[in-house]
């Protein structure tokens, strides 16, 4: 009989980590961390591996999460696992997937194949895939998985306001917009978005008549927030009844869930693909899903 899949994780993910044991039926372990006084990793697995083996890290601040995947799966292939599969909720470096200028390194391509080389498989939850169509694109593994957090979200907006009006920031939140409306059949519209930089956009609100009506701003990621925040403070200029934000992942760098905040919005909901006081559904039984047609 063959061992059964063996879940590894991270401390600092403890918690998502269980869940998706108990979601998914896993044995789970942890892998050790121990940072030298000069910042060198050294990390630490289970002596015995079985063939299959999951690594949970969403990959939030990726600097360093990427060099510990890069540690921990070539140990895990020495220690005895044959079939690897990253679970990244968040899976970081898809918005560069073009070089805007010359001599830019098109960071999606760059990071998905290091992944590839260290993984069979890879599930993540909406990856920022604008002008690349499907995960396996970017990510060129044998089992590139994508899944959403929309209809989580959808559900959870249907729960909490009566006939919203859901607004998509930018063009690129289009496809969570559409499938998170035709599920419970609510109204919808996108913005245009212009990026001048980091923290500087601009945005048009879509021709329809937003007074009134209950808005819920959603969109796969939020970073310092001011996507958000601009389209709040204009939807709420032009008569609004309230605006709330729904993400899936829940970056949120330094004040940005202040800024949206004071920009007038009521209520911020995120999945928990990322750890924060915002986490409103979890992800843990749509990842569970997919993992049971994945291990072997
Ligand atoms: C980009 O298109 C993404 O979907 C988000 O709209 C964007 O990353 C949000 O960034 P920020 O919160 O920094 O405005």
């Amino acid at each position: 009989m063959t061992a059964p899949t063996l879940l590894l994780h991270f401390e600092d993910e403890h918690e998502s980590a269980l869940k998706l044991a108990r979601a998914a039926g896993l044995e789970l372990a942890k892998i050790e961390r121990h940072h030298f006084p000069d910042g060198e990793l050294r990390l630490l697995l289970p002596v015995s591996l079985p063939e299959s083996v999951v690594i949970l890290r969403t990959l939030d601040h990726p600097n360093e999460k990427l060099l510990e995947l890069l540690l921990a799966a070539r140990t895990a292939r020495e220690l005895g696992a044959r079939h690897l599969t990253l679970v990244a909720p968040y899976l970081a470096y898809m918005r560069q997937d073009v070089a805007f200028q010359p001599g830019e390194a098109v960071s999606q391509r760059i990071v998905g194949r290091f992944l590839a080389d260290l993984f069979d498989a890879v599930i993540t939850v909406d990856p920022h895939l604008h002008r690349v169509a499907t995960l396996q694109e970017a990510v060129p593994v044998p089992r590139a998985i994508a899944l959403t957090g929309a209809a989580l979200l959808a559900d959870l907006i249907a729960e909490r306001r009566q006939r919203p009006l859901l607004v998509g920031p930018d063009q690129e939140s289009a496809q969570w917009i559409a499938q998170a409306a035709v599920r419970h059949g609510f109204d919808h519209a996108v913005c245009r978005k212009v990026r001048h930089g980091d923290r500087a956009v601009e945005i048009e609100l879509p021709p329809i008549d937003v007074a009134g009506r209950a808005v819920v701003l959603l969109d796969d990621v939020a970073s310092t927030g001011q996507t958000l925040a601009r389209a709040a403070r204009l939807l709420l200029a032009t008569s609004a009844a309230s605006v709330d934000v729904a993400v899936t992942h829940a970056l949120f760098a330094g004040d940005a869930l202040q800024v949206i905040l004071d920009a007038g919005v009521g209520e911020v909901w995120s999945t928990d693909c990322i750890r924060h006081p915002s986490n409103a559904v979890s992800v843990a039984p749509l990842i569970a899903a997919a993992l049971s047609g994945t291990t072997h």
